[in-house]
């Protein structure tokens, strides 16, 4: 599904924030990219987002290389991913209803449709119950709950995720994880950046580790 071929990426002059790094990710796999702060592993997500091109070497997923996407192809392709932030990224003004329900609805799904997929989605990460609350009415774990159902109301072939458990603690953590985990268990392909090797553990799933832009081990 996702193949990366000798791929750098520099920043200015000489300056690789991603250096000679080949990888492979299967469908429906669950992968975890981790290594140290500014080891790369934004910059490799922001490649698969196809919000930057690499600077040699080929990214492809489902058999296109990034590189070659018209614009229109671009946006198609985004909107086969889902993306999950670290600070979650809801719409204060708006309730988990609204902020989940715009994505089907910029898409242009029938009204039917998005309302049934967004409680749907919603009823996945347990937070159909709080649909008209408004984010800064939840804790940090419920709004990066409703962040993950935004990012799966689309269907997404896969779901990309940067530092997802980054502002919320252990317990929290895992309980992230878990929702992931069940994410990957109806086949989506998951892939995580996270620099808490604690919590790979405790999830046990293949890791990727990045020092310096290079996967430097695979486990
Ligand atoms: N937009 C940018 N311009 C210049 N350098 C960048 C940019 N983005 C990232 N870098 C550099 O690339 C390296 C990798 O950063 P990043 O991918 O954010 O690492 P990580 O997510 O693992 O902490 C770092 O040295 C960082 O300073
Ligand atoms: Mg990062």
């Amino acid at each position: 599904m996702i193949e990366a071929h000798n791929v750098s990426k520099a920043y200015g002059r000489g300056v690789f924030a991603i250096q000679d790094l080949s990888l492979r990710v299967d469908k429906g796999e669950f992968v975890f990219l981790t290594g140290p702060s500014g080891a790369g592993k934004s910059t490799l997500l922001r490649l698969l987002l196809r919000q930057d091109v690499p600077t040699e070497g080929q990214l492809i997923v489902g058999g296109r290389n990034l590189a070659n996407l018209t614009p229109r192809q671009v946006q198609a392709y985004r909107r086969s991913l889902g993306f999950v932030f670290q600070d979650f990224k809801l719409l204060r003004a708006k309730t988990v209803l609204e902020n989940v329900a715009f994505v089907p609805r910029v898409l242009g799904m029938a009204t039917s449709q998005q309302q049934r997929r967004t409680f749907q989605v919603l009823k996945w990460v347990g937070l159909q119950h709080r649909m008209s609350a408004r984010p800064l009415e939840l804790s940090g774990g419920e709004q990066q709950r409703i962040a993950i159902a935004r990012a799966l109301v689309n269907d997404p072939m896969i779901i990309l995720a940067d530092e997802p458990t980054g502002n919320l603690d252990p317990d929290l953590s895992l309980e992230i994880m878990n929702l992931f985990r069940e994410i990957n268990a109806r086949g989506t392909t998951v892939i995580v950046a996270t620099h808490d090797r604690e919590l790979i553990r405790r999830v046990g799933r293949r890791a990727l580790t990045l020092n310096h832009g290079a996967i430097v081990e695979v486990a």
